[in-house]
């Protein structure tokens, strides 16, 4: 795998940490349950640390961070389909990563996505927490 191509996946990780966190800032004002917003908050802060360790593997490796997202899918207006969007973001994001840490030939690179693969997991299980108790509520 070529230097260009590692910058590459680098660079369309970083776009799906952006919207993620556009994202998530967009739900959490929209929630009205304290609980969950407060969660996706938090949440949508260490998307924005992931953009953060992302820019600067880009950057030490000669690329630049791009910012083309695609259009934004916020899920809907209602906690349940926020929630479910969220956990859809979260599992795409796992599967890539775990794809990427088992191909990418560079130490430093695999080292961070392994640390943002825990986070990702640790926020799907916080999502699902919040979907599974609106079902006992
Ligand atoms: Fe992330
Ligand atoms: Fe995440």
């Amino acid at each position: 795998m070529e230097q260009k191509e590692i910058i590459k996946l680098l660079n369309d990780n970083f776009v799906r940490e952006l919207e993620a966190a556009m994202i998530y800032t967009r739900n959490y004002f929209i929630m009205k349950d304290c609980d969950p917003s407060r969660v996706t908050e938090a949440i949508s802060v260490d998307e924005m640390r992931h953009m953060w360790w992302l820019a600067d593997l880009i950057t030490k490796r000669g690329g630049k961070p791009t910012m083309e997202h695609k259009e934004l899918d916020f899920g809907g207006d209602d906690l349940k389909s926020m929630l479910e969007r969220q956990i859809k973001l979260e599992s795409d994001g796992i599967e890539i990563y775990i794809q990427q840490i088992e191909n990418i030939p560079d130490e430093e690179v695999v080292g961070v996505l392994k640390h943002i693969l825990d986070e990702e997991k640790r926020h799907r299980k916080e999502f699902r927490q919040r979907l599974e108790s609106m079902k006992t509520d």
